[in-house]
């Protein structure tokens, strides 16, 4: 999406070759036109699909998940990071390990916010190693879910996330795909 390279490349900085900083528009501070905008490319790619629900990660999938949301005209559920206090019945949980922050965190979903019969769209801002969104649909699937397909606001084209879910079945499609980077230069796919 041409909107989205254009703000990577004007406001986004490469720290290294491996992470781009984009706080001044998703991360930190939300560009909200930049994201409702975003929101219609998902909602109009998926268009009738069946898809039920939009489920994100929290945080930064929020913003872009809940204007697609608002797009689609379907509820939002907003994955947590922390895990529960108290052995609960009620939830679903998996570990997941992040690569790039060097972190663990124990996913988890309510069994009231999805059932057997939603059809969901995963939205995130970033894939990287496919961890979290791979940890998002085993959460799906211990709920019997099922998975129309994943958008990306920026996909790292050169780390194994897409390779990942494309084996798994998935359709990954992600509105700019960052080929390589280094301190002063970023190229899109
Ligand atoms: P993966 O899910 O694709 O495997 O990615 P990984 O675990 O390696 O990344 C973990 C966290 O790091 C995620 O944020 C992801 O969005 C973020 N991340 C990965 N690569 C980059 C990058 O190049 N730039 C930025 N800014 N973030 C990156 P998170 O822990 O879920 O945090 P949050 O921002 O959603 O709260």
């Amino acid at each position: 999406m041409r909107l989205l390279e254009e703000k990577i490349l004007s406001d986004g900085r490469a720290i290294n070759e491996d992470i781009l900083r984009v706080d001044t528009f998703i991360n930190h501070q939300v560009d909200p036109l930049l994201m409702s905008r975003c929101a219609r490319e998902f909602a109009v790619h998926f268009k009738g699909k069946g898809i039920t629900k939009i489920v994100t990660i929290e945080s930064s999938g929020i913003a872009p998940a809940l204007l697609t949301s608002l797009e689609m005209n379907v509820p939002m559920v907003i994955l947590k990071k922390q895990p529960s206090k108290v052995l609960n019945d009620d939830l679903y949980q998996t570990m997941v390990a992040s690569f790039t922050k060097g972190t663990n965190y124990e996913l988890t979903l309510s069994k009231e916010v999805i059932s057997e019969n939603d059809h969901v769209l995963i939205i995130d801002d970033f894939l990287a190693n496919g961890e979290a969104v791979t940890g998002a649909v085993r959460l799906l699937r211990m709920a019997h879910a099922t998975v129309a397909g994943i958008g990306i606001l920026i996909e790292k084209a050169f780390q194994p996330g897409r390779e990942k879910l494309e084996d798994a079945g998935f359709e990954v499609y992600s509105l700019a795909r960052i080929g390589s980077m280094s301190k002063d230069q970023i190229s899109f796919i």
